[in-house]
């Protein structure tokens, strides 16, 4: 890959370090969608997983490799033949194939982990490169825990790889460990103190134990690397890795600063970091710079009125750059006519079909007799909404319940299951509880409902409720979501969602 020196490449790793963060695990449809909104953004490389770990893992990779076209697809190998040899295979029909070869290098993991010497280590990483190179000619290469390892047998390594062919050398802040002026010197060391450094292209990589991901990723930058490692929404393995989205928007808006570019459609975030948390069930805290909903909102009089005078007194983004919601606020009511709709759907990048404009339409119609005013976020929730509830074997007609601080919570559930109509009545220790037992009782399921959160979509009493659960079916844990301004149906419509997808799953697998 050549390079403009002023150019940063973006290297997301949210489906492998992201998919990595506890209760994140994405399927196969989930992951290729990612992939299609990560090169939609113009990310340059894509870790699409680590083909080793699983069938699963192995099969999505090959299916990535094969849709993607303008982004490099990329496999994660330990440095062992055949972990080289499965990511060689996943990636092999991509059109710009990479494998990313990993091997601890820091003296606790050598004495630890390896029981092995450095030479040792050295010779190992070495063989799995030119291993590695004769499968795949763009080779990246990781010294894991490379923070925390001896500069000199870092810079000694780095040497040896690049000599072997690694074309990218890629240095984790594995633990998150890292201050940014020391990460900043270990870049910085390694550009001054690789002979053939030139050859290669440096690469940060920081996880956000101590909440520094990403000012150790600019720290890296500034010192010369030229390849950031992040995901969206910072998802990853325990406190996550450094975020894309605040990176890029970091380099972009201080350009004066960082002097420096990437390839990234920055309008796409938005969609891309809900599309993230529908998948992964990670909820987007509200405060997130970027894309959390209050991002670009205003609450104090002070604000509000130098913003009135002059926007650039509080604001140093425009939420439509980010591909935000409008923050004017208000869009629609009551009156607003199918024209206004389909505008407002089109302004924030939502294409519809004819057939699926009328559901949403009829939709945007009922959610308006219920609540005065509709907002932006309110729209892109009910045509995700619609794509949720429209399909699968199940849907919910109806649900009707009784509950109070002294009755015992009742509902009548309607369901429509496999073309049939059914009926449950049902009790239980809350509404939410009652309305789940009548639905498994329906569909004669056996389910554990794992988490449940409930988010407002926008503020106001009447706000649409957005409910996420995570339910295990079998051995599948899916998620699932539902939105209503009535909270109980809510958290119905998520739990036949994730029904929905698990027999999909499963009728996928049988
Ligand atoms: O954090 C880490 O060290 C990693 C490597 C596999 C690159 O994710
Ligand atoms: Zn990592």
């Amino acid at each position: 890959m050549k390079n403009d020196k002023n150019k940063v490449f973006i290297f997301d790793t949210t489906l492998r370090d992201g998919e990595q963060a506890p209760g994140a695990s994405m399927n196969h449809q989930e992951k290729l969608e990612i992939a299609y909104a990560l090169e939609r953004l113009g990310v340059d490389i894509i870790e699409a997983g680590f083909p080793v770990s699983s069938k699963g893992d192995f099969g999505s990779v090959k299916e990535v490799a094969r849709y993607i076209k303008n982004s490099t697809v990329c496999g994660l190998a330990r440095s062992l033949t055949k972990d080289i040899d499965a990511a060689a295979e996943a990636v092999k029909n991509a059109q710009r194939p990479r494998i990313h070869v990993f091997l601890a290098t820091s003296r606790i993991h050598l004495e630890h982990k390896f029981k092995k010497s450095q030479e040792e280590i050295l010779n190992m990483a070495v063989e799995a490169v030119k291993y590695a190179r004769r499968k795949i000619g763009d080779i990246e290469f990781s010294p894991e825990d490379a923070s925390r390892t001896e500069k000199e047998f870092l810079y000694r390594i780095l040497e040896a790889v690049i000599k072997a062919g690694a074309s990218t050398v890629n240095i984790p802040d594995t633990v998150g460990y890292s201050t940014p002026q020391e990460y900043g010197d270990v870049i910085a060391g390694i550009c001054n103190n690789v002979p053939n450094i030139n050859k290669a292209i440096v690469s940060t990589h920081c996880h956000d134990d101590l909440g520094l991901a990403v000012a150790n990723s600019l720290a890296g930058v500034v010192n010369g690397a030229r390849q950031v490692e992040c995901t969206m929404n910072g998802i990853g393995e325990r406190a996550g890795n450094a975020s894309m989205e605040e990176i890029v928007m970091a380099v972009k808006t201080r350009a004066d600063f960082y002097g420096l570019s990437t390839n990234i459609n920055t309008k796409e975030f938005y969609r891309t970091s809900r599309m993230v948390s529908k998948a992964t069930g990670f909820i987007v805290p509200p405060n997130k710079a970027i894309v959390g909903a209050n991002a670009f909102r205003h609450e104090s009089g002070i604000h509000q009125d130098g913003i009135l005078k002059e926007k650039r007194t509080y604001e140093i983004m425009d939420a439509e750059d980010v591909g935000g919601p409008s923050n004017e606020g208000l869009v629609l009511g009551k009156h607003s006519g199918r024209h206004a709709f389909k505008d407002r759907l089109k302004a924030l990048g939502i294409t519809l079909t004819e057939a699926q404009m009328d559901q949403a339409f009829e939709r945007f119609k009922d959610l308006a007799d219920k609540k005065k005013e509709i907002f932006d976020d309110d729209l892109i929730t009910l045509v995700d909404e619609a794509g949720n509830t429209s399909k699968g074997f199940c849907l919910l007609e109806d649900l009707v319940y009784s509950s109070g601080s002294h009755i015992k919570p009742k509902v009548k559930v309607t369901l429509k299951f496999k073309g049939k109509t059914f009926k449950k009545n049902s009790s239980g220790d809350g509404p939410v509880d009652a309305s789940y037992k009548a639905i498994e009782s329906i569909i004669k399921i056996r389910a554990k409902l794992l988490d449940y959160s409930i988010q407002s979509v926008t503020s106001g009493k009447d706000a649409l409720g957005r409910v996420t659960v995570k339910v295990l079916v079998g051995d599948q844990s899916v998620i699932g979501h539902g939105a209503s301004t009535d909270i109980i149906e809510a958290s119905a419509k998520a739990y036949i969602n994730a029904i929905n997808k698990a027999m999909t799953l499963q009728s996928v697998k049988s």
